[in-house]
């Protein structure tokens, strides 16, 4: 058992139940969790003592929408898009075909080069997703070396249906052998529900089916227009649903009904459906940035997530979603930290372990190379992640 002082915090924030940011702070890790946390003229003896110099220091961000699992380069369909071509669904089959060329040893170290690229902006915690295999093999294949890399796997075979495939055939294939060859790697399951990729009816086949296999729930929903992804997320009872570009105010107030059980200044009691928002995949599709002001003052927990894959989002930088959602989303720094961190590990159901900086949780932590956490958004685009620790080894 070895126990490290990381002192000289010029501010920490907690996101405890008491939101506590504190000036002059320590933090004590003991292996993998946190032992102690609290002003720095008390703090206990340990083995080891880092000064990280006067610097700011927040949890480690929790990633909860990644799809990490792909070859190939799609940077030409980005172009089209800047120059006014809209994003469409089908883009996905072009990263399917380039992926299922990579052999294990290649994805298995894309995926460990994109992992490790978080890691070094800050992300400790990290979700990442199947569905560029869109076959029973495939998609197993992408699940098992995602399980080796990342903290918590979904499988998402209802991502797209392939080129030349027959819908209904695609779906007995993803909600029969897909499902259970995937199944020993994946905590979760996703379905892609939106105008070009899967009908509301569709998606409900798929969730149940997921559902009855065991896995926790998640959907992408009312990312390219108004749909009914919300309403069945909410249905479902998923643990997030994502994108949400596209909100009525039906869909506002259904989310914020799922939140009537829980108590958001402590983080306790039963979780709804989290609203995730992906603010580099807003504006890399030129989508109208998702609402999450308006969701937040309806009372609905959100996350910010990465969302980071070849199509829509190709940046796993946490920093920058932090700081488009201070510039451009009007959150407070308070929220939009707590949404990359707290908010991301509740859509994960991990809020009882990571995403805040308090006793027993996992010591994951992220310090900046400023003295303040307001510099993410005063700061955009610099390079501000200083040090990072996940499951209390240094990564950075
Ligand atoms: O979350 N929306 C669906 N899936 C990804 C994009 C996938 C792709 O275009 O390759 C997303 O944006």
């Amino acid at each position: 058992m070895t126990t490290t002082l990381i002192t000289n915090i010029s501010e920490l924030t907690t996101v405890d139940p008491e939101r506590r940011v504190l000036h002059e702070a320590a933090v004590v890790i003991e292996d993998e969790q946190i032992a102690w946390v609290g002003p720095a003229f008390h703090a206990p003896a340990a083995d080891e003592r880092v000064d990280v110099g006067d610097r700011a220091m927040l949890p480690g961000w929790v990633d909860s929408h990644t799809h990490l699992v792909f070859a190939g380069d799609r940077s030409a369909e980005f172009e089209a898009r800047m120059a006014g071509k809209a994003y469409a669904a089908g883009g996905i089959n072009v990263t399917t075909e380039a992926t299922r060329t990579a052999d294990d040893a290649e994805l298995s170290g894309l995926v460990r080069s994109r992992v490790n690229e978080a890691v070094a902006g800050g992300t400790t915690f990290l979700e990442t997703k199947t569905g560029y295999g869109l076959e029973v093999d495939e998609e197993a294949r992408h699940a098992r070396l995602a399980a080796a890399e990342v903290d918590v796997v979904t499988f998402l075979g209802a991502h797209l249906v392939p080129k030349g495939i027959d819908p209904d055939a695609y779906l007995a294939s993803v909600t029969g052998p897909m499902l259970q060859a995937a199944l020993p790697y994946v905590q979760w399951a996703d379905v892609f529900c939106e105008t070009g990729a899967f009908t509301e009816e569709q998606s409900r086949t798929v969730l149940q089916a997921c559902a009855e296999a065991g896995l926790g729930l998640r959907v992408h929903g009312n990312q390219l227009g108004q749909g009914p992804g919300v309403k069945l997320a909410a249905e479902m009872g998923a643990a997030s649903v994502d994108h949400l570009n596209y909100l009525s105010d039906d869909d506002v107030e259904l989310l914020a009904s799922t939140w009537e059980s829980w108590d958001a200044t402590t983080a306790s009691g039963a979780p709804g459906t989290v609203a995730t928002c992906l603010p580099a995949c807003d504006l890399s599709t030129r989508q109208p940035l998702a609402d999450g002001r308006r969701l937040l003052d309806a009372g609905v927990e959100i996350a910010l997530a990465s969302n980071c894959n070849p199509g829509t989002s190709y940046t796993s930088s946490m920093n920058f979603n932090v700081s488009t959602a201070v510039l451009q989303m009007h959150l407070s720094l308070a929220e939009a930290l707590r949404a990359a961190t707290l908010g991301g590990a509740a859509a994960l159901r991990a809020q009882d372990t990571v995403g805040s900086v308090e006793v027993g949780k996992r010591a994951d932590l992220h310090v900046l190379d400023a003295p303040a956490a307001i510099h993410l958004a005063y700061r955009p685009g610099m390079p501000l992640t200083h040090a990072v620790w996940r499951r209390g080894q240094r990564r950075l």
